[in-house]
């Protein structure tokens, strides 16, 4: 697209391709779009479609059966990709875009490729009004939304269609477009605006994707004039039945609902003194005469603790509610759980939650959006976190990208910003989740590499690609060195979680607390003596982190309260390492904004020119997390730096 980024699918990616000759089989629209594709590079880069003497055949074999898998393999000169899916062979298009030239030398065995969750899905927090407080997209770090303009869905959505291309080409195949707290005007999507989402559906289709709709529980009540939505009354079942037919008339491959109900003060089965199994149930039984999913929130607390209640702990909530409901919930009923038990802190533990459901469908839901990790305006690639939860055998023998049956689902980061993300190298984000997506337990740093290669056409080793890979690699733990520490979590500004404040949220009604005085700092959630969440975990991990003793240094505070002289395993006091790394995660964006300097000439001169914007941005931010943080203890403990450095 004219003036917008072109993220990881640059024209030059289409080279390979479109300076060979290409045969492609099968009929749709699916197939259509694939050779849409090829006829673009081609004309390119001056290859063709044909009929006989190809390089590289492009194959639906028989009826489009709606797969999602393909085969790729090289033989006697001619790459093939086959697929018994339309949508496979689209995934097997970008494959072979992802290979590149290696796509075309020497010979390859078939290879079978087959994404391991079946549903990779972006929700978008967006709102089609602008919202006083939040804003058009909340938690939104890249300008408005890509779907809704002026009050209403987009007229021109070229836009939209060129995000389906992306995200097909990373192997995302559902996005919900709006956001999981529904706002008057946006309710209305479901109903008389139904039109609205059926333009934006139309717009992703070619590319694979099925749209979903976040609703509010109250609909019945707000839209439909009854007087209650008790999800057991009999006028509110028919009503979410026929509003759910209506949609299939307008959307017939629409993919389902997101809920948030009695969450952060949406309405919910709650009020009427049900379940939330009834809940999603009821809108499961709407759903399924039409193959669609309820994906319900296992995001639910209150929010509203008084500080000074010490036997409340936030993190024990979802599980507390949720697993005695296991088994309940209806085969087209997803649970969606965030991954950890708090809210997307730059370091959690794995929500004990996901291990402990086994007779129900899990999403676990990632943040692609940086609320918590610098909201794209600091350098903080995912992945290795994310690879770390996916990876993580939280009930024996299962890891959690095997636990999500219901799929993985990432809160977007995108926008209407012209590099999609705000921040150039978060597009790496949004990349890394749809390719974990597809298989949660690949190396992130491969993935890492890969998007660099498509990014900015560069091999490891070669041009800026060992500057990117510098850069991105650590992102993450450097971001965790100079905000807050050892899974304490928040220590953010209150209302829009940018930049410190230490005691932001300590005396607030949000149940995030570190508890921090003269002796020490933390949270115990121990079962000996604190509030048990540790007890919520199966063995090993309850026995792991029952004691401070054994648990790890970067969740120690997350489960404990320990004293400011507490000897952690790498031989630090906690108070030094809280200096100590503080100071290095300040020194290491000092380094990143080097190498990124030294790329100018380097990589494309607008995003070159955005990211050096924002690592001003990000050294400024960093060094006032590190001020404020060591100053706090500082001043909390009275135990000075070993090493004398400036504390304030
Ligand atoms: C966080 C975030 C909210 C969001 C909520 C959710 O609390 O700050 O903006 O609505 O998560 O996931 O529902």
């Amino acid at each position: 697209m004219q003036g917008v980024d072109p993220a990881w699918l640059p024209d030059g990616a289409f080279r390979p391709i479109g300076t060979r000759r290409t045969l492609i089989r099968g009929t749709g629209p699916l197939v259509d779009t694939v050779r849409g594709e090829v006829t673009e590079a081609c004309a390119r880069f001056g290859g063709a479609v044909v009929q006989d003497d190809p390089d590289l055949v492009l194959e639906l074999t028989g009826e489009d059966d709606g797969g999602e898998a393909f085969t790729c393999g090289r033989r006697d000169g001619c790459t093939t990709v086959t697929a018994t899916g339309a949508r496979g062979l689209l995934y097997g298009f970008f494959h072979v875009v992802r290979l590149g030239e290696a796509a075309f030398l020497g010979e390859t065995e078939p290879q079978h490729h087959r994404p391991e969750l079946a549903l990779r899905m972006l929700d978008h927090w967006d709102n089609v009004a602008v919202h006083p407080v939040m804003g058009q997209v909340e938690r939104g770090y890249a300008g408005g939304s890509l779907f809704w303009a002026d009050g209403r869905a987009r007229g021109d959505l070229e836009r939209v269609r060129a995000y389906g291309r992306l995200l097909a080409a990373c192997g995302i195949n559902a996005v919900a477009v709006n956001n999981v707290n529904v706002h008057a005007a946006e309710a209305r999507l479901l109903t008389d605006r139904i039109g609205e989402v059926a333009d934006i559906a139309g717009a992703l289709r070619p590319y694979g994707i099925r749209t979903h709709l976040s609703v509010t529980f109250a609909a019945p009540v707000v839209l439909g004039g009854l007087e209650t939505a008790d999800p057991l009354a009999t006028e509110v079942r028919e009503w979410w039945a026929g509003a759910a037919a209506r949609v299939y008339a307008a959307i017939p491959d629409f993919g389902g609902f997101v809920v948030k109900a009695d969450s952060e003060g949406q309405p919910g089965p709650f009020a009427y003194g049900r379940s939330h199994a009834d809940g999603a149930n009821m809108l499961a039984a709407a759903l399924a005469p039409h193959g669609g999913t309820v994906h319900w929130r296992a995001f639910v607390y209150d929010h509203r603790q008084d500080w000074r209640d010490r036997s409340t702990d936030r993190a024990r909530a979802a599980y507390d509610h949720f697993v005695p409901l296991d088994g309940e919930f209806a085969d087209n009923a997803v649970l969606q759980v965030k991954h950890g038990p708090m809210d997307f802190q730059v370091r959690e533990p794995v929500s004990p939650l996901i291990g402990a459901m086994p007779g129900t469908r899990l999403a676990v839901e990632l943040q692609a959006t940086q609320e918590y990790t610098g909201q794209q305006r600091h350098v903080c690639w995912l992945g290795p976190m994310w690879s770390e939860v996916l990876r993580c055998e939280i009930a024996e023998g299962s890891p959690v990208g095997a636990l999500a049956r219901g799929g993985l689902v990432a809160v977007s980061n995108v926008g209407d910003d012209l590099f999609w993300t705000g921040h150039p190298l978060a597009q790496a984000n949004l990349y890394t989740f749809g390719r974990l997506a597809w298989e949660p337990g690949a190396d992130p740093h491969r993935i890492l590499d890969e998007w660099i290669r498509l990014s900015f056409g560069a091999g490891p080793g070669s041009g800026p690609a060992a500057g990117l890979r510098s850069i991105l690699d650590g992102s993450w733990r450097t971001y965790e060195k100079y905000t807050a520490p050892l899974g304490v979590g928040f220590m953010v500004q209150p209302g829009h979680h940018y930049g410190p404040s230490v005691d932001g949220y300590e005396y607030s009604p949000w149940g995030t607390y570190h508890f921090a005085d003269r002796d020490g700092v933390g949270v115990d959630r121990s079962v000996a003596s604190g509030t048990g969440y540790a007890g919520q975990y199966a063995k090993p991990w309850a026995e792991l982190y029952e004691s401070p003793e054994t648990c790890p240094d970067e969740l120690l505070l997350f489960f404990h309260h320990v004293s400011y002289d507490h000897m952690l395993k790498s031989g630090k006091t906690v108070i030094q390492h809280i200096y100590d790394t503080h100071f290095e995660g300040v020194a290491e964006v000092e380094a990143a904004r080097e190498v990124w300097g030294s790329l100018v000439g380097l990589v494309d001169p607008a995003r070159h020119a955005r990211v050096a914007e924002r690592f001003e941005e990000q050294l400024r931010s960093a060094r006032e997390w590190r001020d404020q943080v060591n100053s706090y203890f500082f001043r909390k403990s009275g135990v000075p730096d070993e090493r004398g450095r400036r504390i304030y």
